[in-house]
């Protein structure tokens, strides 16, 4: 559905987009993810015809984005990232006035509009200013005037973003009924990683204009190296330790008091792990989220100096007598 080959976009000395190279799949929900300033938004308004690239192009529903500016508009739909409805009209004004401007025939007009308005979960509300609309509200007209023109292609630049979980959850909910409703591809950026793993079939990790992952979540997930255990000695750690010994341990990071340790299972090969271990204070584990696969292809580590590590779930208070 979308073919992006060697794109480059600059911004006079400054290179935003360093080569991109990827395809999109039709009826796949794709996540951008990555830093503030990666990248992502630069990217979507090359392929919605909204900038020009430096270099290199990309195809969008079988329309190139310089030749074909026209089709490729036609076939998309885009929720930018700042929000752009009139607070003075009502939902349904709103999308009449797009309904308008994108030449949607009269007799199809109030027919689609009730349409998306039911897909939102909005109609009820369609005649209320969208001032007096939520922050969620909005997002989700937003998305209703998107896809009021039946796109192929669906660009969401954080459609979640300000939202509360409870929000945030419904606009999950609309963005799968979307999917399967509309027969849309979506391409989303986010910054919420848990939202990239539960709505994505890929994702491409974008840092300083270039890709440096690109998979689906849970193999992204697999490559952080298996489940994360964390053991805190009291002390110093033992010098005559070497985890690396066994067969189920894949990589083992150590700071000054403490170990990290990337292993297969930690349910049931933990006990051989600590078996013979003297001066534990406390163990952890987790099993990896789309967060680690951020902050390690962010640059960050897991090992990092909070007092946590970045650990979420703490396993087990553990002292050895
Ligand atoms: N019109 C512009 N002129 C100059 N530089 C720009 C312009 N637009 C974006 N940039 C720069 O290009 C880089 C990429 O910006 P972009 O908005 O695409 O990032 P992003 O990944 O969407 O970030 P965020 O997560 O904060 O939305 C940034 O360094 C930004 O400052
Ligand atoms: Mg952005």
């Amino acid at each position: 559905m979308i073919i992006i080959k060697n794109l480059v976009k600059k911004y006079g000395n400054f290179c935003a987009l360093q080569g991109l190279s990827f395809e999109v799949k039709e009826n796949e929900i794709f996540g951008l993810l990555g830093p503030n300033g990666a990248g992502k938004t630069t990217l979507i308004h090359i392929l919605a015809t909204l900038l020009k690239p430096t270099e290199g192009g990309a195809i969008v529903n079988g329309f190139d984005v310089l030749r074909d500016a026209t089709k490729v508009r036609e076939s998309i739909g885009v929720v930018f990232q700042a929000p752009s409805s009139d607070d003075m009209l009502t939902g349904y004004e709103n999308l009449k006035v797009h309904a308008l401007l994108y030449g949607i025939p009269r007799r199809l007009r109030e027919k689609r509009i009730s349409e998306v308005l039911k897909l939102v979960g909005l109609y009820e509300r369609k005649n209320d200013q969208v001032k007096k609309y939520s922050g969620g509200m909005r997002r989700r007209l937003e998305i209703a005037r998107g896809l009021l023109h039946q796109p192929k292609v669906f660009f969401l630049d954080e459609p979640t973003l300000g939202l509360d979980p409870q929000s945030r959850d419904t606009m999950w909910r609309y963005i799968k009924k979307i999917v399967k409703e509309e027969k849309v591809t979506i391409i989303l950026t986010t910054h919420y990683m848990e939202e990239a793993d539960m709505l994505c079939d890929r994702i491409a990790f974008i840092s300083n204009g270039k890709i440096i992952a690109l998979d689906s979540p849970s193999k992204l997930k697999q490559e952080i190296g298996g489940d994360i255990v964390k053991i805190n000695f009291i002390d110093k750690i033992p010098s005559t330790i070497d985890f690396t010994y066994f067969d189920f341990v894949h990589r083992v990071e150590q700071n000054q008091k403490s170990v990290i340790i990337y292993m297969d299972e930690v349910n049931s090969n933990l006990h051989r792990l600590i078996k013979d271990l003297d001066g534990v204070q406390s163990i952890e584990y987790k099993k990896p989220t789309l967060n680690d696969v951020f902050l390690k292809f962010s640059g960050d580590s897991l090992s990092g100096d909070s007092p946590e590590g970045g650990f979420m779930q703490r396993y087990a208070q553990y002292k050895k007598s």
